[in-house]
């Protein structure tokens, strides 16, 4: 059997998938790999972990006529036509779960960095431009007493809430179905998108990316917004009507924004790197040595399992 790695990703899922007889190959270099390319270097491949900067749409899966099992080594799958690779008898895995920690704990990051001007007071220090204590330098926001609207309460979601919940907030989400137990563990309460947006000071995205929320936080959304808000998203750019929610923060409409992930991946909109009340940082929701491995391990387990007949742990569902 054999797999092919779109890019360079911890050594453990390669070790794990030849301890098993497994052939291996992966592309070398640390770039996201032309579709021309995977398409010649994958074309025996019965199995392939690919990464969310590879667009796995009909035309490569009609190219790889091999194919059992896709593992995307993320938790987001919107990079994958899923319904086409099970038209095709072919399974499609992602990396839930182990990631979640990671992520939440970089959306609070953003959370903090934007509350109380992290980037801008360190920048300053660098500049050598502190003289001493002074009454009004910098000032943010605290969090206790405040509002946190969670938009899309699944596992990560769920996890930066909790974490938030410790700092003295309030919980508020919004979800398709109602999350009891987050409920009553949290004292969270569900609410619309409308009032999410209207009565929160902290906003954080966590929707997964598909036809339903795609731009579904709309210009109508966002103008909805506390002058006060710090807006973070570490979910997906496309979520959310970007080029708006600039032209807010050019206009101070909103106290800050958090970016983990842009409308147009990797290129980033020009207008963000002038912006002084925003915080922008290169898609690292999962970038953690913990979450990183684990992805690996779980990619190139979901693929053995395929090769043996078995269910894969993470067989993605749409
Ligand atoms: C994912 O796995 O989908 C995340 O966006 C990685 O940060």
């Amino acid at each position: 059997m054999n797999v092919y790695i779109t890019r360079k990703i911890p050594s453990s899922a390669k070790e794990l998938l030849e301890s098993k007889g497994i052939n291996v190959k992966e592309y070398p270099k640390d770039k996201p790999i032309l579709k021309e390319e995977l398409i010649r270097n994958a074309k025996d491949a019965e199995g392939l972990i690919s990464l969310l900067t590879d667009k796995i749409d009909k035309e490569v899966i009609d190219s790889l006529p091999k194919l059992k099992v896709i593992a995307n080594y993320a938790v987001g799958f919107n990079n994958i036509d899923v319904k086409y690779a099970n038209s095709k008898n072919i399974t499609v895995t992602n990396t839930p779960d182990i990631l979640t920690d990671a992520t939440a704990d970089l959306a609070v990051t953003l959370v903090l960095t934007c509350a109380r001007n992290i980037i801008h007071a360190e920048k300053f220090m660098r500049d050598k431009k502190f003289e001493g204590w002074k009454p009004k330098l910098f000032l943010g926001y605290e969090l206790r007493g405040k509002t946190v609207g969670i938009i899309g309460a699944g596992r990560i979601g769920i996890e930066t809430a909790k974490r938030l919940k410790s700092f003295g907030t309030k919980i508020i989400y919004y979800n398709r179905s109602k999350k009891i137990d987050f409920e009553k563990e949290l004292e969270a309460k569900k609410v619309t998108l409308k009032k999410l947006m209207k009565t929160s000071d902290i906003i954080s995205v966590h929707l997964p990316l598909n036809d339903k929320t795609n731009c579904l936080i709309d210009k109508e959304h966002l103008d909805l917004m506390k002058s006060s808000a710090i807006f973070i998203n570490t979910a997906r750019g496309e979520v959310v009507d970007e080029k708006y929610l600039i032209r807010l923060l050019k206009n101070k409409k909103i106290f800050s924004a958090g970016f983990d992930v842009y409308f147009e991946e990797p290129n980033v909109n020009n207008e963000l790197y002038k912006l002084n009340n925003v915080v922008i940082l290169p898609h690292l929701g999962s970038a953690s040595f913990e979450a990183r491995s684990k992805m690996a391990e779980l990619c190139s387990q979901n693929i053995i399992n395929i090769f043996n007949g078995k269910r894969a742990l993470t067989e993605v569902k749409i």
